[in-house]
């Protein structure tokens, strides 16, 4: 009788040994199936970046108007800023800035009213709101991720919450009525 108790105790010891890495090996792998799709949009394969650029025609984007292109399957914010919004990013001290940057060194020369960054927060890869989805914007304008409360500002730039840096900028070239990014 003895032995067949003992062996219940080992049993019982394994049994619990074996539910214990079991729940952490399900932690685990829920941990990767919720940050996979985030690291896979952040970090595109080769295939991805070797497409071809993303040209559109935005002649017809008027003052405060804000269009979304997609460049290597990630979300591109196109906005022609308005002379508040312009004024609004220029007051702002880059002092204050957790990634300083100007307006004029997020744009490009004669074409300074129009905004291009990647719709992408720099925290953990969502997509943020942006200025033509007409939501409450609150006091910094701009954009506002809803995944964990960053706050851009009408120069896409991190104003508040976790994200790290600014809206990046992607590569472009812009004439009065053609954009072509990358
Ligand atoms: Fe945007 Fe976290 S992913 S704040």
């Amino acid at each position: 009788a003895s032995v067949a108790a003992d062996a219940v105790g080992e049993d019982g010891v394994r049994r619990r040994d074996f539910i214990e890495i079991a729940a952490v090996s399900a932690a685990g792998i829920g941990g990767l199936i919720m940050v996979y799709p985030l690291v896979s949009q952040m970090a595109p394969s080769a295939d991805v970046l070797a497409e071809s650029t993303t040209e559109l025609d935005i002649g017809s984007i008027e003052t405060g108007q804000a269009i979304k292109a997609v460049f290597r399957k990630q979300p591109v914010f196109i906005r022609r800023l308005t002379p508040e919004e312009i004024a609004a990013a220029d007051a702002v001290s880059t002092d204050s800035l957790r990634d300083p940057q100007t307006l004029a060194e997020r744009t490009q020369e004669g074409h300074e009213d129009v905004l291009v960054v990647m719709g992408v927060c720099t925290h953990l890869g969502c997509v943020p709101l942006g200025a033509a989805e007409g939501e409450d914007k609150g006091e910094f304008g701009g954009y506002f991720c809803p995944c964990h409360g960053s706050h851009y500002d009408t120069a896409a730039r991190i104003r508040k919450g976790p994200a790290p840096t600014n809206l990046a900028v992607p590569e472009y070239t812009i004439t009065d009525t053609t954009l072509v990014i990358g």
